[in-house]
């Protein structure tokens, strides 16, 4: 990227370079912090940040005070009001090899004037997500905010709340204060990002970015939808005794009063650091959230204390970052994939190639627009990088080293699997068979998802094997799944004489499917594959719908009274149970399991007066906020509907109520104040 070696460079250049690195850093300072929305990628931000400090160190005249190396983070949003922290949340100097942990260890021994070998660390994960501090008074959280410039961070109190583990109250008087990482599970990314573009919303580059885009809002109820977590790794007690004298009882102490903590180690030696980092590493694919590397902290709170702080890092703590993950390779092929609601995604066949302890040999390309740009052909040579967890992308293409003839990457007219011709929505980047019900590749992948973890869970029954079945007609569809042993006789050869299958794989995949016969009303929302519809949505259909039949009777306004749901997606899951075929495919799944219905209203009682019945609102409420109200309304067993008909059984009417009120009188139908909707824990 910089093409002389810092120690190559005259004043000139020097003073040049920063003043570009300056801009560069402040610009991605603000699309990181305060727009969540950043342009590169974590190894490309800190290649720039290390080279700017090794010319600010090998240029001290050049240095300012208040350069870009000692800012952290950025100035506070001026949407929120502010917070000042009562110690700064400092952030972390990085270090990419055993011989910068070296560099780390003997920093502190010689500081301390200990002997080597002598220093105790804990060790733990280090959480790509954002640094939170909730202030807890007396037992309940007094106020939170986010780390800001790390001497003033953003109010952000109310949205904390409606992060999961963290616990509303915890046994102790006085002051406390706690910080962490909020962060958000790949999967919850995965599905939010899924969402977002079916709503036509712009998408989030990594669950870092979602965590922070959804964690300061203005709305809280925002917040509330998606899912957000924490990893609480800090607590300052401001002197009162609670006997804590090492992180690591630091970290039990926050456990035991119902915090999560990452997976941690007490590390005696190197041997112990490095063995917990390469553990760490091995692991990582199979957490649900991003890490980046370690974080190693000298365990003794006192002698933390007596480190300190150099510049923006304190001298007791260092993160050990996993190694950039990137790679080099070519391109083999590009080949077209049909995704289940038929999107067609460009996918990269690479040269296999070692990436962070993986074989990788596929590479997204994500669409056509992103090869145009980037001007990718078959045969170039590419760079890959692995952030997180998540499919390798290509980063960049050696143009130089390409040969003549290659050709330009055309986009395809017709479905690679169906022949039907591919369309775009409106404006929308991405290109869809439309051949939703009878395109083979939509089929198999949609069945697959179907019989995958978080739907249906057949074991045995993956993608190869589905694709198998339905080649052969074996299976059309996914409620074909639960005929299979019935109808495996009348197909000449039965599976388990298939080579392929074999009696043992045959027979437990016939127990497992009948052991699938029941699913809860979630997870069979998550099944039926509605565009958008994951895990969190379904969750949120199936406590406002409680059971099947509500689905196929449920109305748009219905829909639109979901907080959490756009109109988009709002339009989306009616359209899907207006169509025949899809009407048709649950009737016929029916008719072989099960569905236990929601039950949301298990502490409910069912005399009260709106259990089960419809109300819509009008006017101004004074008391609570139309959110509020809905979800005491739907806490007590009503459902909420947005227009008023003769089916609706209350409107509750506010100041200046309009038409909807005159229509109500019209139709007769009672109309009460806010007055009487207390919650049930009131009454
Ligand atoms: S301790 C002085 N522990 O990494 C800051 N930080 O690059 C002390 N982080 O600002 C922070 N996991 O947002 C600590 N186990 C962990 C962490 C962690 C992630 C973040 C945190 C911090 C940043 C520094």
């Amino acid at each position: 990227m910089f093409e002389k070696e810092v120690g190559s460079l005259n004043f000139l250049e020097a003073r040049r370079e920063l003043e570009f690195l300056e801009k560069e850093l402040k610009k991605h300072d603000e699309l990181y912090y305060n727009k969540n929305m950043p342009e590169i990628s974590d190894v490309e931000y800190d290649k720039l940040r290390l080279r700017f400090n090794k010319l600010e160190q090998s240029f001290p005249d050049l240095k300012k005070s208040e350069s870009a190396s000692v800012r952290i983070g950025f100035s506070p949003s001026s949407q929120f009001s502010k917070i000042t922290h009562q110690n700064p949340m400092l952030s972390l100097d990085n270090a990419f090899s055993l011989d910068d942990i070296d560099n780390f260890i003997g920093k502190i021994e010689r500081f301390l004037n200990i002997s080597k070998g002598n220093i105790e660390f804990c060790a733990e994960q280090k959480i790509d997500g954002l640094s939170a501090s909730i202030v807890f008074v007396n037992g309940k959280i007094e106020c939170a905010s986010t780390r800001g410039d790390g001497y003033t961070g953003e109010n952000i109190t109310e949205n904390i709340k409606y992060a999961n583990d963290i616990p509303k109250t915890i046994p102790i008087d006085g002051k406390i204060e706690i910080r962490g990482e909020v962060y958000m599970p790949i999967k919850a990314f995965e599905e939010l990002n899924r969402t977002r573009e079916i709503n036509e919303e712009l998408q989030f580059a990594n669950p870092r970015n979602a965590a922070a885009g959804s964690l300061r809002q203005l709305d809280p109820n925002v917040t509330k939808s998606r899912n957000l977590r924490f990893f609480a790794y800090y607590i300052d007690s401001f002197g009162s005794d609670l006997k804590i004298k090492t992180q690591i009882e630091a970290l039990e102490y926050l456990k035991q009063v119902k915090f999560n903590v990452t997976e941690y180690m007490l590390c005696q030696n190197i041997d112990d650091i490095i063995y917990y980092y390469n553990y760490i590493h091995e692991i990582r694919s199979s957490l649900d959230y991003d890490i980046d590397g370690t974080v190693l902290k000298v365990n003794s709170l006192d002698l933390q204390k007596r480190l300190g702080f150099v510049g923006r890092n304190p001298r007791h703590s260092i993160a050990y970052k996993f190694p950039a993950e990137e790679a080099k390779t070519k391109i083999k092929n590009i080949l077209i994939s049909v995704g289940r609601s038929g999107k067609i995604t460009p996918i990269a066949v690479l040269e296999p190639v070692e990436l962070s302890g993986a074989i990788i040999s596929r590479a997204t390309l994500h669409n056509f627009e992103e090869i145009k740009r980037k001007d990718i052909r078959i045969g170039d040579k590419v760079t890959i990088l692995r952030s997180g967890d998540v499919i390798p992308k290509i980063t960049s293409v050696d143009k130089k080293s390409r040969v003549d003839d290659s050709n330009k990457f055309s986009e395809p007219e017709f479905c690679p699997s169906c022949g039907a011709k591919l369309t775009r929505h409106q404006d929308l980047i991405d290109l869809y068979c439309q051949n939703r019900y009878s395109c083979p590749a939509q089929a198999v992948r949609y069945i697959s998802y179907f019989a995958s973890k978080g739907c249906f869970d057949i074991v045995g029954l993956g993608e190869k094997q589905i694709r198998e079945l339905y080649s052969e007609g074996r299976i059309k569809t996914a409620a074909d799944i639960f005929t299979l042993e019935e109808t495996d006789s009348k197909w000449g050869v039965p599976l388990s004489k298939k080579p392929s299958w074999g009696d043992i794989s045959a027979k437990k995949l016939f127990d497992n499917i009948k052991s699938k016969r029941n699913i809860d009303f979630s997870k069979f929302i998550t099944s039926l594959g509605i565009p958008g519809v994951g895990e969190t949505v379904a969750q949120l259909l199936a406590d406002n719908f409680e059971n099947v039949e509500n689905l196929f009777n449920l109305s748009k306004d219905n829909l639109i009274e979901i907080d959490g749901l756009g109109n988009i997606m709002a339009n989306e899951i009616f359209e899907f149970f207006q169509n025949k075929i899809n009407i048709n495919f649950v009737n016929e799944l029916l008719r072989h399991i099960k569905v236990n219905p929601e039950i949301r209203h298990k502490n409910l009682n069912k005399s009260d007066i709106f259990f089960g019945k419809m109300i819509a609102f009008t006017g101004k409420l004074s008391r609570f906020s139309r959110t509020e109200a809905k979800q005491i309304i739907i806490a007590r067993g009503g459902i909420i509907s947005s227009a008023i008909s003769s089916k609706t059984d209350f409107v509750i009417a506010g100041e200046n109520a309009g038409s909807k009120l005159r229509k109500a009188q019209d139709l007769g139908i009672k109309i009460i104040t806010e007055n009487e909707i207390t919650r049930n824990d009131d009454r």
